[in-house]
């Protein structure tokens, strides 16, 4: 075992600065050797423990080759962000402290810290400073979080204690969603019993928002799901007739932003985002605008005590008075994942968080323009960080998106947009930058000509 722990951390800052490094002249996505040298990693089960340092060796030798590199800012796949290095930094003290963030018992320090993070995080999105505030792993658990507290208490007001008596028998929730509603949001509502079939779905307009006027009545037991950034087009759902019809109602909302609500920090974007800020609870992610190291998701729920009753294990709990971190989080033992949130909001400030989603979203805008004369097309109005490209045909669309992918100059992946084949592009990482951004427009236009 380690003789010396100082030697084996230095050992693995050496092995992670070498491949932050490194991975600047590197493709950005692994080569198939590299893939198929994992089979290396396959060994039978160790009777005796290895060294440290041999396996940290090991896991560099045969990883970091196998990896994508998201992290400078040439990634562009799904919507993922890159590693603040005050982040990456405050995530590596913290798991050396290995205090368990369930409870401030347990870890003064992380309370602390997880308190100023989510006093911020209110602050930043300017939401009232009394709402909950949980820390726990993406906006899927952040929306499956939310919409637990959107099932207490809409069945507590009709007189049902549902995590006393579950669902068998409860009064009827009605759940109204989007067309284009984000996968996880289904996934979450039926993980909570809610079914992700039994739902109302409202159809969308050409960018993908919500059609607030094809809204079916809502009431009372109604939650309404809706999107501050869908992650296709990046649109917002029309959020002020949306949530005016359900106050009307007394129904609860639920916003999956998971990128779109940080557009609250910027000044220029912020408009997208305020309507929303009047629904009951919101998913966002650390992992993705405010680049974070993942697992990094964010609930907030107005109503305090909805979230604190939904992951209470006994009413006792709640009758404690003191909320504990893990009345917020579906999880009792975690790791402080809300330290790094604080760490890139104490790094960044206001001004240079603002900065960041300024400089993605405008990279974004920038891109039709930029690629006019190459036949692409972008099948939707760019308003955020997200971008769709179109050919002529679909079959172009998926040759021209492999001839990037395998240039190695940067990544993007493909999606479907209204039946028709689409390459899409998240700008939501620290270090993208214009030479970035340039060397991902010229992939591009090489990949257009080269077919
Ligand atoms: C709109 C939206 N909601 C939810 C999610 C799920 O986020 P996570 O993978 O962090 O759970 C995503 C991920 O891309 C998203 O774009």
């Amino acid at each position: 075992m380690a003789e010396n722990i100082r030697d084996l951390l230095i050992r693995a800052q050496s092995l992670a600065s070498e491949y932050l490094e490194n991975t600047h002249s590197r493709a950005v996505a692994p080569t198939e050797e590299a893939v198929s040298a994992l089979s290396e990693l396959k060994e039978a089960l160790p009777t005796n423990g290895h060294r440290p340092e041999d396996t940290l060796d090991l896991m560099h030798r045969v990883g970091s080759p196998a990896t994508f590199v998201t992290t400078d800012g040439r990634y562009f796949g799904f919507v993922t962000g890159g590693v603040l290095p005050g982040t990456l930094a405050a995530n590596w003290l913290s798991v050396a402290w290995d205090n368990n963030s369930a409870m401030r018992a347990q870890s003064p320090a992380t309370e602390a810290l997880e308190s100023v993070a989510a006093a911020w995080i209110l602050q930043l999105f300017d939401l009232p400073s009394n709402a909950a505030v949980g820390f726990v792993t993406g906006a899927t658990a952040a929306n499956l979080s939310g919409l637990a507290a959107a099932r207490s208490h809409l069945l507590a007001r009709l007189g049902w204690d549902v995590e006393a008596r579950g669902l068998f028998g409860a009064p009827e929730i009605k759940v109204v969603v989007s067309d284009e509603v984000h996968v996880s949001v289904l996934k979450a509502l039926s993980i909570l019993g809610l079914g992700r079939e039994r739902l109302i779905r409202v159809p969308t307009d050409d960018q993908g928002r919500m059609r607030a006027e094809l809204l079916p009545v809502l009431d009372a037991s109604t939650i309404l799901c809706v999107q501050a950034g869908n992650v296709n087009s990046g649109a917002f759902d029309p959020a002020a007739e949306l949530i005016a019809a359900a106050r009307k109602a007394d129904a609860w909302v639920h916003v999956d932003g998971a990128f779109g609500l940080w557009a609250c920090v910027s000044p220029g974007y912020r408009g997208l985002a305020r309507p929303f800020l009047e629904a009951d609870s919101f998913a966002t992610d650390g992992h993705k605008m405010l680049n974070v190291p993942y697992d990094s998701g964010i609930v907030i729920v107005k109503n305090k005590e909805a979230l604190a009753r939904s992951f209470s294990t006994t009413a006792a709990y709640l009758e404690d008075s003191a909320f504990d971190m893990f009345s917020f989080t579906p999880e009792f033992s975690r790791r402080a994942r809300g330290i790094e949130i604080w760490a890139a909001i104490r790094t960044l400030g206001r001004s240079g968080l603002a900065a960041l989603v300024e400089r993605n979203c405008d990279f974004a805008k920038r891109t039709p323009d930029a690629l006019a004369g190459t036949g692409l097309t972008v099948p939707h109005n760019v308003v955020f960080n997200q971008v769709m490209l179109a050919a002529g045909t679909d079959e172009d669309t998926s040759r021209i998106l492999r001839a990037v992918q395998e240039s190695g100059v940067c990544w993007f992946g493909g999606t479907k947009w209204h039946g028709r084949q689409a390459m899409r592009i998240s700008f939501s990482a620290w270090n993208t930058t214009e030479p970035q951004f340039q060397l991902m427009l010229t992939a591009i236009r090489n990949a257009v000509r080269s077919i």
